[in-house]
C-alpha cells in the first residue's frame, strides 16, 4: 500500500499490509451453494489492507473510499455499513482466538462495489489474512476462505456460497481455478496467452443484499428438498423434468444449476484442450441459463452481452450475483482494440474494469 494511507489517518505504522485481489467468475454461477463446479479467476485489481494492533478495546476502520474512520467494539453486530465486512472479519477472527486486542485497520479499495467482483470477499479475506500474520496463526488458505464465508454468512447475513472466498484467497491472475465447491478440492488451470478476459461494468449498480440473492437461494433450497435434499447441480436434467409437481420456477433453478455445473465441466475440458471457440460459447450459454432459467439478468446487460458477442467475443455473460454489475467477455488479444471501443460506444454507461 501507500502504506502513507494507515499512518496519516492512525498517525502510527501499520504491523501488517496485505494485498488481495478481486475475482471475475468465468462460469458457474450460483453453483457453489448448490454442490457444484465453478471456474473464478482472480483480477490484478483489488483491495490493500493495513492492520495494527491497539491498546484500546476497539476496531477502528478506514477506507480511502469513503474518507471516514468508523468504530465498532468486539460485541457489535452489522450495522448495514460499508465498513461491517472489515469489522465483521475482526469479530470473527477474534472468536477464533487470532487477536485479543483493539484493531485499527485502512482500506485501499480499488474494486468498484456490488459489481460481481467480490470487493466484500477482497476485504474479508484481506484482513483475516493480515490477522493471520499478526497473530502467527497456522490457518491455511482454504481455512481462511472458510472463515471468510462464515463472516459473509454469520455476521452480514449473506446466504453466499464460498467461490469468492477461495477465489480470492488462493487465485491466481493466470490461472482459472476450477473449484469443486462441495469439497474444495482445487485445481489451477492455467488460461492460454490467446485469450483475454475482460471484465466491464454494465453500469448498473446492485447489491446482493437487497433481497434478492437471498431469495435465489432459498428457491434452490426449496427445490432441492423436492429431491429428497440432493445439491441441484448433482441432479439430471431428466431427473428434473421427470418430477411433473414441482413448480416451474423451481424446476428453472434446478434446470439452471444443474446445466450450468456441466458446462463448467466442459469449460474446464475445452480450456485444457485450448477448444476457445467451446470454452466461449459455452460462457454465452451460461448467460442464456441466466437470463431464462435462473431470471437474474436484465434487458441491458441481455444487450450488452449479445453485442459483446456479435462484435467479435468469444463468449460473454453476466457475472457475479446478479441483477447488474460487470459482465465478463473472453476475447482474442489481437482484436481487443478494435472490439472494446465499438463495445463502449454502442453502449456508453458501461466501462471496462480491466
Ligand atoms: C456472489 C456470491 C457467490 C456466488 C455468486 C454467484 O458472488 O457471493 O457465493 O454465489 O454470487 O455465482
Amino acid at each position: 500500500m501507500k502504506t502513507g494511507l494507515f499512518e496519516r489517518v492512525f498517525e502510527r505504522r501499520a504491523d501488517v499490509v496485505r494485498a488481495t485481489p478481486g475475482r471475475v467468475n468465468l462460469i458457474g454461477s450460483h453453483t457453489d451453494y448448490n454442490g457444484g463446479m465453478v471456474l473464478p479467476v482472480a483480477l490484478p485489481i483489488g483491495t490493500e489492507v493495513a492492520v495494527a494492533v491497539t491498546e484500546t478495546p476497539l476496531i477502528r476502520i478506514f477506507s480511502s473510499k469513503f474518507e471516514e474512520v468508523v468504530s465498532y467494539s468486539f460485541t457489535d453486530t452489522a450495522r448495514g455499513h460499508w465498513a461491517d465486512y472489515a469489522a465483521g472479519a475482526v469479530i470473527t477472527a477474534r472468536k477464533r482466538g487470532l487477536v485479543s486486542r483493539g484493531v485499527d485497520v485502512a482500506i485501499e479499495a480499488n474494486l468498484p462495489a456490488g459489481a460481481g467482483i467480490s470487493s466484500s470477499a477482497s476485504v474479508i479475506v484481506g484482513v483475516l489474512k493480515a490477522l493471520r500474520r499478526l497473530g502467527d496463526a497456522a490457518l491455511s488458505e482454504t481455512e481462511i476462505a472458510q472463515l471468510a464465508r462464515e463472516v459473509e454468512n454469520a455476521f452480514i447475513g449473506l446466504p453466499c456460497g464460498i467461490m469468492d472466498q477461495m477465489a480470492v484467497a488462493v487465485g491466481r491472475t493466470d490461472c482459472a481455478m476450477a473449484l469443486d465447491t462441495g469439497t474444495l478440492a482445487y485445481e489451477l488451470v492455467p488460461l492460454p496467452p490467446d485469450l483475454r478476459v475482460c471484465v466491464i461494468h454494465s453500469g448498473i449498480d446492485r447489491a446482493l443484499s437487497d433481497g434478492r440473492y437471498a431469495r435465489r437461494a432459498e428457491e434452490c433450497l426449496e427445490a432441492s428438498a423436492a429431491f429428497g435434499h440432493r445439491p441441484l447441480c448433482q441432479l439430471r436434467r431428466s431427473q428434473i423434468e421427470a418430477l411433473t409437481d414441482l413448480p416451474e420456477t423451481l424446476r428453472r433453478r434446478a434446470r439452471h444449476c444443474s446445466a450450468e455445473h456441466q458446462r463448467v465441466l466442459s469449460a474446464i475440458g475445452a480450456l485444457k484442450a485450448g477448444q476457445l471457440e467451446t470454452f466461449g460459447r459455452l460462457i454465452s450459454a451460461s448467460h442464456a441459463s441466466l437470463r431464462d432459467d435462473f431470471e437474474i439478468s436484465l434487458p441491458d446487460i441481455d444487450d450488452l452481452v449479445s453485442d459483446a458477442v456479435a462484435l467479435g467475443a468469444l463468449g460473454a455473460r453476466l457475472t457475479g450475483g446478479g441483477f447488474g454489475g460487470c459482465i465478463v467477455a473472453c476475447i482474442k488479444p489481437d482484436r481487443f482494440e478494435a472490439w472494446i471501443s465499438a463495445l463502449l460506444s454502442r453502449h456508453p454507461r458501461a466501462r471496462l474494469i480491466c
